[in-house]
């Protein structure tokens, strides 16, 4: 019980000793030693017994073992010859990461007597390990017209190998717009810069994609690669822009509200907001405005109000395109209004001679003018009556007509003419207008009258002649009488004396009538309105139609018309 108690004891104190002697730290050191991670198992580290100056075979006969930290097997120890060999291969990014030196501490145990000696293994680095970045593919948004030298930070490439088996260099491949830069972080890491050496032009170039490698310091060095996409944001550099400057286009008058006149066409460089375009007439008219309408959207261009080519027939206006970023273009658009035949021709009678006495010579019985506000062909008109009249359309001045007698007329055979006039113009389609006219032919005596209507003439001239004589010779004898009686002086009759055209030669009650006019246009002005109509009396004998119209056919005409 007694020697029990003891042995309890002293084994006690061999633990404390043991354990204190462990606290401690080494009694004595041993090493460093060394060995490069990655070698084979069995590989020599030291002679321990020769570290420890024993003798061959007393590391065998005092019990020396390896105690290893955790109780990995790392190494082994021959204790025949006293060798430390490596027992499995030493991954030092397993054992210790990235702490740097790596170091494996183990205790050398001898039994008889007791004896611990500590000792470190250094696991040194080789570079077996490439740099990886965690990102395979990184994408950088920059500005276009970023600011030159701008830098822009990329994640870092990972290298479980340290110190110079690390991570030691960035490289970016072969572009115009950027170089990487090495930066050290307050780790030790290094991680790549981007620095933008020439401005981006969204435009040109919206999109860059770079390959970035990160190199460590090994001999040679392992690499890793990842991809770098650069996107290009816009900004507003670019102002929208007309596929041209000048618009021509032509649309019928008259077409129907609504038509489409041209569609315009503007581009903007620019992306997203900066890039969508509006349209707006551009300081238009009230003219303009009112007759064209743009759709801020696409461009066309419709009719507002109808065109009439008679009232404009060309409109000029500036198109502005805006893009969202407010900046904006312009472009012209010249629209032509075509003519349609669209206005008939319009009569203007100036002068009616009704009715016509007959048995005149050749004579004017109408004056009118015609117009068609239409232009080129639209505009040209011709004017006929029927062929089947005594009658004859003469063009006189400008757009003047005059209507004339073929020939004499004669009542008894027609006393009325119904005459229409028609002018056609020369559009496609033709348009037409008709005028009416009526012309009464009045009677001049011409017809031997019957016999017995000749009596009658005659008896009542003979009565009438008579009486009036009677009449005379009562009153001359009257006045010779009174006379004779004052002073015996002589006797005379008065004589009247009458303008023999307006003297009722017919003794029907009708004076001869002039047909012979005098037309007075306001020449020169362009309106051509009749001014007046007068008669010109005394001179039927006087003038030769037919010399007249020879020495001036389209002033004096060979109907007596003066065209002043
Ligand atoms: C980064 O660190 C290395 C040493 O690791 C040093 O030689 C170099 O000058 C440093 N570079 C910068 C930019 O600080
Ligand atoms: C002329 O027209 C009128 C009606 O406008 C008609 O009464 C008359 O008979 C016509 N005269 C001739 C000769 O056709
Ligand atoms: C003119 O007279 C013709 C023939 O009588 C007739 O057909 C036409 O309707 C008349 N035009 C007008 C405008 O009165």
């Amino acid at each position: 019980m007694e020697i029990g108690w003891m042995r309890n004891q002293r084994q006690r104190q061999v633990l404390v000793f043991f354990v204190l002697l462990s606290m401690s730290g080494a009694r004595a050191e041993l090493g460093p030693y060394s060995v490069v991670e990655e070698t084979e198992r069995g590989s020599f580290v030291a002679n321990l017994g020769k570290d420890l100056g024993l003798g061959l075979t007393e590391m065998s006969t005092r019990g020396a073992r390896i105690i290893s930290q955790g109780n990995k097997e790392h190494l082994q120890l021959k204790v025949q010859t006293g060798d430390l060999l490596i027992n499995e291969k030493l991954d030092r990014e397993e054992l210790c990461g990235p702490i740097e030196p790596c170091l494996l501490h183990f205790q050398v145990l001898m039994e008889k007597p007791l004896e611990i000696f500590q000792a470190e293994l250094r696991v040194k680095d080789i570079n077996d390990h490439s740099p990886v970045f965690t990102e395979r593919e990184m994408i950088l948004k920059i500005p276009e017209n970023s600011p030159l030298g701008n830098a822009f930070p990329l994640s870092n490439a990972l290298d479980l190998d340290v110190g110079s088996n690390n991570v030691q260099n960035y490289k970016i491949s072969p572009n115009s717009h950027f170089r990487v830069l090495t930066r050290n972080r307050s780790d030790g890491r290094k991680y790549p810069e981007l620095v933008l050496d020439k401005e981006l032009d969204r435009e040109e170039e919206p999109e860059i994609s770079l390959t970035l490698t990160a190199l460590d310091g090994g001999s040679p060095p392992r690499y890793g690669t990842a991809q770098v996409r650069i996107e290009v944001v816009d900004s507003n550099d670019n102002a929208p822009e007309f596929g041209q400057p000048l618009y021509k286009a032509h649309i019928p008058e008259n077409s129907p509200i609504g038509s489409l006149v041209v569609i315009v066409s503007a581009s903007d460089l620019d992306s997203g907001i900066n890039g969508k375009i509006s349209y707006t007439l551009f300081q238009p008219s009230e003219d303009t405005s009112k007759t064209l309408k743009v759709n801020p959207m696409t461009g066309e261009i419709r009719l507002r109000k109808q065109v009439d080519f008679e009232t404009v027939q060309s409109y000029e206006v500036d198109i502005k395109a805006t893009d969202g970023g407010g900046l904006s273009g312009k472009c012209t658009l010249l629209l032509q209004v075509v003519d349609v035949n669209d206005n008939p021709p319009a009569v203007t009678m100036s002068a009616l001679t009704s009715p016509i006495p007959e048995n005149s010579p050749e004579i004017v019985v109408a004056v009118f003018s015609v117009s068609d506000p239409d232009s080129g062909e639209n505009g040209k008109t011709i004017s006929s009556i029927q062929d089947d009249l005594p009658f004859l359309l003469k063009p006189s001045v400008k757009n003047f007509y005059t209507l004339v007698t073929k020939r004499a007329l004669d009542r008894e055979e027609r006393a009325e003419y119904n005459i229409t006039i028609t002018i056609t113009d020369m559009g496609s389609p033709r348009l037409k207008t008709q005028h009416n006219i009526t012309l009464l032919v009045s009677d001049v005596n011409d017809n031997a009258p019957d016999p017995l209507t000749v009596y009658l003439v005659i008896a009542l001239a003979a009565v009438s002649s008579l009486f009036l004589f009677s009449v005379l010779a009562f009153i001359a004898v009257r006045l010779c009488r009174r006379s004779r009686a004052a002073s015996l002086g002589r006797c005379s009759v008065p004589e009247g004396h009458f303008p023999g055209h307006l003297v009722d030669v017919t003794g029907t009650g009708t004076l001869s009538q002039s047909y012979q006019y005098e037309v007075c246009l306001t020449g020169g002005t362009g309106t051509n309105e009749f001014k007046f109509l007068k008669p010109i009396l005394p001179n039927i004998q006087a003038q030769d139609p037919g010399r007249n119209s020879e020495e001036n056919p389209s002033l004096r005409n060979s109907f007596g018309f003066n065209f002043q």
